[in-house]
């Protein structure tokens, strides 16, 4: 078993994560979050809560996950997000065709379906299942399609990010925002994709949870107020020209800004919360860079873009928070197809003398000349530049109708005026987290095998033990009564409830040998066991044991429940915390 195959194993077992609908046979891309799992990825959520709801003050939206066409004809997702897919003509599996060439190929997911389909056939690559020949290659949408309402009913799709929901919602947010930049919203939850060939368990769902922020700013001013909190952090950047080495650099923040590495302050600040973040979940650190897009690979909207990927055992390097800046593409396609105005007045903090080119269209002649049109006339004419209008007939568009303006009924002019400010649309900077990979990476991260030396004539075994770090794992304490028998089991159960009610993520383990539950309780992670037993009636002491050392400490039964919340969340030693066995 490689180690995906034992972390996968162990998750089944342990009541982690398995396949959706597995008594149906199951169906690739859908995963079960189990009690252990479910906890686990809620765990995960609430430090990211934490971080960005909390710590940075970015608040929590709820939109659909069905959104109407509109969107996402907006938001470019109906004319361009899609992957390219070619099938078996033999067996009629199908395929990415830009994975079937990336051994070959250095940037495949920058070429286009007939540049694929050369590559395929002139390297005579054929269906990875049975060999038969490959079918021409097309661009595939991921988008789940869906009607709103009955019959034919409005054209919806199952939303493929939760992003598009802080934009539709961005005029409601400004003003919740007093109007002031920057400002930021969040989300969590479920986004839909219908990913050609998901065979990488939980790295590539069709239903997946992504947690995003979508932070609006200022164009003209991208610093962050509180860089120096991370401009100090070296971290393994693999920039574009990295990339083209070979070999990530080891880099200062501050440095990586300095250098025109990363675009600005604002998004290298990004970079470091999601350092901060991934480690604080227990990534390990030499696992863990940020990867720039490269300019042919960047998304249509983004200026700089940079991904933090989490090495894995079997996967290599996984993407699972891309941060990128989106500038006002967004906004600007929403303003467009919505037809509303999506800006931001932003006060100048002294009021300027500005000039500015102003369009008077005189109304008493454009009406009777255009009759309804001409109103869209009017605004036709304001948009003009002076050099369109010194013309001796002016030509405007109204939809797809050409119309010539006498440039008579038209004044204009250069007029200086007193202005407290202006109307500006703002840029997005976006982290964008995959709350599944994120979840993968730390169980891989956490898994670990060891030998345990045996003790006096007893030989040595092994353990799997989960290292999660003590705010994350799913199980924070178990009670374990040394008997099965009544005098210890009551002393046990209240010592629980005290646990419980300080809010410790607690479990009551009676069930087999006190060693099985000791090697189950490294299993599933759980950072501290407390045992009692009959010393526990005459003393009122138990035992608690630490799950990285294995090492024990005898401590008082009365404030136990706090003992354990220091220990957990306060960085407590645990030697000095009772005495030691
Ligand atoms: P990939 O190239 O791996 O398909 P992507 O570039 O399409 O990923 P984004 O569109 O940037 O991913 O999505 C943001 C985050 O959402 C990713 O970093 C990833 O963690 C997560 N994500 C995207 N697609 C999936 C998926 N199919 N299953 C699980 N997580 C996903
Ligand atoms: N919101 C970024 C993405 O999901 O692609």
């Amino acid at each position: 078993m490689d180690r995906y195959e034992q972390v996968i194993e162990l998750a089944k077992r342990r009541g982690f994560l398995w396949n959706s609908f597995e008594i149906y046979g199951g169906t690739a891309g859908f995963y079960d979050y189990g009690p252990l799992g479910s906890t686990l990825k809620r765990r995960i959520e609430q430090i990211w809560r934490d971080t960005y709801v909390i710590r940075e003050g970015y608040m929590e939206i709820e939109a659909p996950t069905i959104g109407i066409e509109e969107v996402f004809i907006a938001s470019g997702h109906v004319g361009g997000f899609s992957d390219p897919l070619c099938e078996c003509k033999n067996c009629g599996e199908a395929f990415r065709a830009d994975h079937l060439v990336d051994k070959i190929v250095a940037c495949a997911d920058g070429l286009g379906t007939r540049e694929l389909d050369m590559v395929i056939k002139e390297n005579s690559i054929s269906c990875p299942e049975c060999q038969g020949e490959l079918g021409e290659t097309y661009e595939f949408n991921l988008m789940f399609k869906t009607n709103i309402g009955p019959g034919s009913g409005r054209q919806g799709y199952m939303r493929p990010e939760t992003a598009q929901g802080m934009f539709v919602d961005f005029l409601r947010l400004a003003r919740f925002y007093r109007d002031k930049l920057p400002f930021g919203a969040t989300q969590i939850g479920k986004s839909y994709r219908n990913e050609i060939s998901p065979r990488q368990g939980v790295i590539r769902l069709r239903e997946f949870t992504q947690a995003e922020a979508e932070i609006f700013i200022d164009p003209n001013d991208k610093k962050h107020p509180n860089f120096h909190r991370f401009a100090d952090n070296v971290l393994n950047l693999y920039s574009d020209e990295a990339q083209q080495r070979g070999t990530a650099d080891q880099m200062r923040l501050d440095e990586a800004v300095e250098k025109g590495i990363i675009a600005h302050e604002f998004l290298a600040y990004q970079i470091g919360l999601t350092n901060h973040f991934l480690q604080r979940i227990g990534i390990a650190g030499d696992k863990l860079r940020f990867r720039q897009h490269k300019k042919d690979e960047m998304a249509h909207y983004a200026i700089d873009c940079w991904d933090a990927e989490i090495e894995t055992e079997r996967f290599g390097w996984v993407e699972v928070v891309g941060i990128a800046d989106r500038t006002d593409y967004d906004l600007k396609a929403h303003a467009a197809v919505s037809k509303t105005e999506l800006s931001i007045y932003k006060e100048y903090s002294e009021p300027r003398m500005v000039t500015r080119f102003v369009v008077k269209p005189d109304m008493g002649k454009l009406g009777p000349l255009f009759k309804g049109k001409a109103k869209d006339v009017a605004e036709a004419l304001k948009a003009m530049s002076r050099e369109e209008l010194e013309k001796d007939n002016i030509t405007v568009m109204v939809g797809e109708e050409a119309l010539t303006v006498p440039n008579d009924i038209v004044e204009f002019a250069e007029e200086t005026v007193k202005c407290s400010g202006e109307n500006i649309i703002p840029h997005v900077i976006e982290p964008s987290y995959g709350i599944d990979r994120i979840f993968y990476s730390t169980m891989e991260h956490a898994f670990a095998e060891e030998k345990v030396a045996g003790k006096e004539d007893t030989e040595d075994e092994s353990r799997i033990v989960m290292r999660f770090r003590k705010e994350v794992a799913p199980v924070q304490v178990a009670v374990l009564p040394l008997l099965t028998r009544e005098e210890l089991i009551t002393p046990a159960k209240s010592i629980e409830a005290s646990i419980r009610q300080k809010g410790l993520l607690v479990s009551y383990d009676d069930s087999g040998t006190i060693g099985r539950r000791y090697r189950r309780n490294d299993e599933i992670g759980t950072p501290y066991s407390v045992t009692i037993d009959y010393d526990t009636l005459e003393d009122n002491t138990v035992t608690i044991r630490d799950r990285d050392s294995m090492k024990q400490i005898r401590a008082h039964a009365d404030g136990i429940a706090d003992l354990l919340y220091e220990l957990i969340y306060m960085e407590k030693d645990f030697k000095s915390a009772g005495k030691v066995l």
